[in-house]
Order: C-alpha cells, then structure tokens, then sequence
C-alpha cells in the first residue's frame, strides 16, 4: 500500500501532532512528508531510529534548504527566500548548519558559556526579571501573558548574556518573528533579515571598540586575537543565539501555560479559569515540554553518500 505523503504544514497535522506521531511509529520507521517550506522529506518516527539517525555521519547538516537561507527558522524558513549572498552567509554559518568538525570547533566556543554551572548561577537574575515582570500584573483583571511575560523574559536573558541593549528588543521580536515563521512571513522576511544583520554588524563593530565581560566581547576576542572564528561564523552566532535563544522559551512559556489552564495537575490547587495558587512541579513541567514542545523536530538533515 502507497503510504500518503503528510503535510506538516497542514491543519491535520497542526491540530493534533500526537495522534499523527502516535499513528506513523505504528505503521512504520520512515513516513514521507512535506516541510511547511515545502521541501519534500524523510522522518524518522521511532526514537532508537532517530538516534542513530542523529549520529550518522552521512546525515548532513548543510546544504539543506533551510540552512542555506534562515537557518535558526530551521525547516520552517523558506530556501526560496530572496536574499543577497552576503545577507545569506552572515547567518547561516552557525551550528544548526554544519557538520563536525566545524560544529564540534563552533560548539566549544560557546559550550563554557552553556555550563549547567554557569547556567545555575544566573537563576537569581533570572527570578528577579520574573518576578518584577509579574509584579506587573498586580491589581490587573487582565493580563497579556505573551506580551507582558513570555517574551520580554528570555529576550531579557539573553540580552543581558550577550551584553545587548535592552531598548532594541522590539526589533529583535519583530526580526525574529519573520525569521522564524519562515516563507509565511512572505515579504516582511528579507527586510527583516537584513535588518537583522546590519543590526549585528553594527553592534559588533560598536563592541570591538569598547569591549565588555559579555558573551558577545568573549566570542569577538576569540575572533580576532585567536582567530577560531570566522567574521561569518561570529554574526551567524550571535544571529543564532539571539533567534534560539528567545522564541524557543517564548512558546514554551505559553504552550506550558495553556497546557495548565486547560488541565491543571492533581493537587495544584489550579482552576482551569487561570487562577493559579501553586507552582507546577518539576516534572509537571518537564512533561508539558515533551506533550507540546516549541520546535517538535530536529532541523532537517540531508543524505550524503560521501559522509
Ligand atoms: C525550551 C527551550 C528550547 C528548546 C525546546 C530548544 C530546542 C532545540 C533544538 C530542537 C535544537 C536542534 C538540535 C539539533 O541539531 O537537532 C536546538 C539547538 C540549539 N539551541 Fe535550543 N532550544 C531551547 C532553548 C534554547 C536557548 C535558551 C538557547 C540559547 C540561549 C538555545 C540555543 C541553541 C543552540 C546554540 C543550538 C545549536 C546547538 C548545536 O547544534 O550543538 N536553545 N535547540
């Protein structure tokens, strides 16, 4: 029997992912689909497969449509996006587009940033913004938690690790709103991109002259003093960690949310109107993020014979 090629952009699957995952491992370990970009694909369903797959070095990370164009927006981002060549390389060379061993050189660049150490130590920072952002709610019937919470958290974040203005965080959201919706952003998206990197180089240019003890003056120095990076590779890199860094969390933050209202846990003391008395625990939240993850799916790999 000819299997039917899925489409992941389609309302069928949107609407209700887990019944499409849970039905394709039943009827096989490969299913045929349609990328919302509209490239034409493998997915591997079932997890031991998908491990392997993940490890395979015949399973390339460049030359997908994607990462030759918007790569953060990963399979979500058009290749058929109009962009200059220079437009096109300043963001595209960063991890989730290559292979070892330029990603493994890449990846120990940032991994001491990324330690769970580091990351421990900067939970007190990150309490702070929470709670004043949600100090902003007090006395409030109405609140927008998009707005006013999921996404001026994590672009807080990583605005303060990289050492940003705050104050250009409006153009970040609406940049990266189009990087990452990809070839439905239709016309806002190479604007949007090369705002996006005249911003980078801008600001790279700025710090190289008065440098920090921020994430973006560490990259810089391994730049230009010790040459492991290239220009490309450094604004891919900040482009990279400013798209991943946000919208990840963003759609955590509410996905996570609406998950709770509609059922909270046993014993939370939740109403499913919002009024929420008790945090979830640990593994409630860990179990939220597995049932609706904000991407649900690696960026695509292609298959070389060579590798
Ligand atoms: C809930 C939040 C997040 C989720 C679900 C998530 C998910 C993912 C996924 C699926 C990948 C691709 C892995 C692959 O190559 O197949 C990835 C890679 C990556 N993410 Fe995240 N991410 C999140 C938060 C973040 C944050 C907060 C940052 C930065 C501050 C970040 C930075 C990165 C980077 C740099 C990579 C490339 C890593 C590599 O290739 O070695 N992510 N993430």
């Amino acid at each position: 029997m000819t299997q039917e090629i899925v489409d992941l952009g389609g309302p069928a699957f949107q609407d209700d992912p887990h019944a499409a995952y849970a039905d394709w491992r039943r009827t096989g370990p490969v299913r045929r689909a349609v990328l919302p970009s509209g490239a034409h694909a493998w997915i591997v369903t079932r997890y031991e497969d998908a491990r392997r797959a993940l490890t395979d070095p015949r399973l390339s990370k460049r030359s997908t449509p994607s990462a030759e164009s918007a790569p953060a927006g990963g399979s979500r981002t058009a290749g058929a996006t109009p962009m200059s060549a220079s437009i096109g390389a300043a963001i595209s060379r960063h991890m989730l587009a290559v292979d070892p061993p330029d990603h493994t050189r890449l990846r120990r660049l940032v991994s001491a940033a990324f330690t769970a150490r580091r990351i421990e130590a900067l939970r007190p920072r990150i309490e702070q913004i929470a709670t004043d952002l949600l100090d902003g709610f007090d006395g409030r019937e109405r609140a927008d938690l998009i707005d006013e919470f999921a996404f001026p958290l994590p672009i807080q974040v990583i605005c303060e690790l990289l050492g940003l203005p705050q104050e250009d965080r409006d153009d970040f959201r609406e940049w990266s709103d189009a990087v990452v919706a990809g070839s439905a952003a239709g016309p806002r998206l190479a604007p949007a991109l090369e705002s996006m990197v005249t911003y980078i180089h801008a600001l790279l240019a700025e710090r190289r002259k008065s440098p920090g003890d921020d994430l973006l003056s560490g990259l810089i120095q391994v730049r230009d003093a010790e040459d492991r990076l290239t220009e490309d590779e450094l604004s891919s890199m900040v482009f990279l960690l400013l798209v991943a860094g946000h919208e990840t969390t963003v759609n955590l933050i509410g996905n996570g949310a609406y998950l709770l209202l509609r059922a909270p846990p046993s014993g939370s003391g939740c109403a499913p109107t919002g009024s929420c008395c008790r945090a979830p625990s640990k593994s409630s939240c860990g179990t939220r993020v597995r049932s609706r993850p904000p991407p649900s799916a690696s960026p695509p790999r292609t298959w070389s014979s060579a590798g």
